[in-house]
């Protein structure tokens, strides 16, 4: 009975004839005549195994190859033509893509017992890379005593309807967090508008925030509805409160107190019902303090606080949070990368990401594609390994070896004459034996 799937790739028809008169058991092929085809058949697919035809007439680049393999989570293998391996028309990067590969004539038996493994390893490995069981909750990766905690906080904070501000560094995963409260509160339905406070010339915020009507200003060629009445219903996330100008911080304010706003160029009122959630990475206590941030303003926007806590106080979660990116970004990656070495695994737990999530998931992303091993490495992610570094000498060893080289020189000058080098060294005898002794030169 044929139960498994291959694909054969083979633009000029020879091999396939052959591979058919094998009458491998248990397979069913399917021969294409292009990589284009092969894309497609595979989207389609239920082909566990690939082979590639290689010979005068299918000689494919390197790239196309690496192409189609990097995109299906399959196993591929390479089915040379006569003499091809011996002339070096398939260079070694592009056979090393592939899971095996075999040369004219085919033997039926290793090229059966290869099918069988390949089949194998991509139903072990889809069982593998299946995404990470998930290790956490709200859309967040993460299991470390302090997100558990978030997490709890956040059970709270959605069941409720008043304002957040979320604090914690640049990169912990603010944003995410406003999302998971919209989407799991009873405004998820609403719409979610976010705004950077910082990023937005301060001359512009004003109407922003409350839109304009036509005419307002010189270029207000027509109303804008600002983003708090676009979030109607739903949540106004204000990115980064903490820059947010003094008299935008009055004109918040009252927003928050009356729930109406005034568009630019108009006396009209209109009420709107949204929940404000702000984050920020700096400490709004402190620029409260400063005078620099309204005291009445962060009360109102401080009724619940969460804190985000920086990655370096979980490090629990970083092997995990690597998985779950390298999995979400599994479809852009070179081809040869499987996966992480144990090297950079704990190059990254010991590493204090100042960049955060954000810092590791660029990290990640960008080994992904430039990586030119199977497992990703600590240099790759652009770390210094926290192994394998070379120790520097000590002074004792430094002296050794310069002593041992000194020596040796005279040594072999004076051929192997112990008298005459030690007189050229301006040492004794007895000392100079001492010398040899202690540093193992062999006479
Ligand atoms: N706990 C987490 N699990 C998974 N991804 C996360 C987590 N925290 C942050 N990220 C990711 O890190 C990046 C930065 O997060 P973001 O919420 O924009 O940080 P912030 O707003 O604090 O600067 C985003 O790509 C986000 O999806
Ligand atoms: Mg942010």
């Amino acid at each position: 009975m044929s139960s498994r799937k291959g694909l054969v790739v083979d633009r000029g028809g020879a091999l396939c004839a052959e591979l058919h008169a094998l009458e491998l058991q248990d397979w069913d092929f399917q021969v294409v005549p292009s990589l284009d085809a092969a894309r497609r058949t595979l989207a389609a697919g239920s082909a566990s195994v690939g082979l590639v035809v290689f010979d005068s007439v299918s000689s494919w680049l390197e790239r196309e190859i690496e192409a189609l393999i990097a995109h299906h989570d399959i196993e591929w293998i390479a089915l040379l033509g006569q003499g091809l391996l011996r002339s070096g028309a398939v260079p070694a990067s592009t056979l090393r893509l592939f899971h095996d590969f075999h040369s004219m004539p085919l033997d039926r038996e290793r090229l059966q017992f290869s099918l069988g493994h390949a089949y194998g390893k991509v139903q072990f490995c889809s069982r593998e890379s299946e995404p990470p069981q998930v290790g956490g909750r709200y859309g967040m990766t993460g299991t470390s005593p302090k997100m558990l905690q978030l997490y709890r906080q956040l059970d709270k904070v959605v069941a409720v309807d008043a304002p957040v501000l979320i604090g914690g560094e640049s990169g912990s995963g603010k944003e995410l967090v406003a999302h998971a409260i919209h989407q799991h509160s009873a405004r998820a339905h609403g719409p979610f508008i976010a705004m950077n406070c910082g990023a937005i010339a301060p001359s512009l915020i004003h109407s922003e925030l409350f839109g304009y009507e036509r005419g307002a200003f010189t270029g207000a060629t027509q109303r804008k509805v600002g983003n708090i009445e676009a979030a109607s219903g739903g949540v106004l996330f204000l990115d980064e409160i903490g820059d947010l100008p003094l008299d935008l911080q009055a004109s918040l304010l009252r927003f928050l107190q009356e729930k109406m706003i005034t568009r630019v160029g108009s006396t009209e009122r209109v009420k709107v019902n949204v929940r404000v959630i702000a984050a920020t990475h700096v400490d709004l206590a402190r620029a409260v303090a400063d005078g620099r941030f309204r005291q009445d303003l962060y009360y109102r926007l401080n009724v619940l606080h969460l804190h985000v806590p920086p990655l370096r106080e979980r490090r629990e979660d970083i092997p995990r949070l690597a998985e779950a990116v390298f999995a979400d970004n599994r479809h852009q990656k070179s081809s040869q990368v499987k996966g992480f070495s144990s090297e950079a695994v704990r190059t990254m737990v010991d590493y204090p990401w100042p960049g955060n999530v954000r810092e590791l998931v660029n990290r990640v992303q960008q080994a992904m594609i430039m990586s030119e091993h199977k497992f990703i490495t600590a240099a790759d992610l652009g770390l210094p390994s926290a192994e394998g570094e070379v120790v520097a000498p000590t002074l004792e060893e430094l002296r050794a070896s310069v002593e041992r080289e000194v020596i040796e020189t005279s040594l072999r000058k004076y051929r192997n004459n112990v008298s005459e080098t030690a007189r050229q060294l301006g040492i004794s005898r007895v000392t100079l034996y001492r010398m040899i002794d202690r540093l193992k030169i062999i006479l």
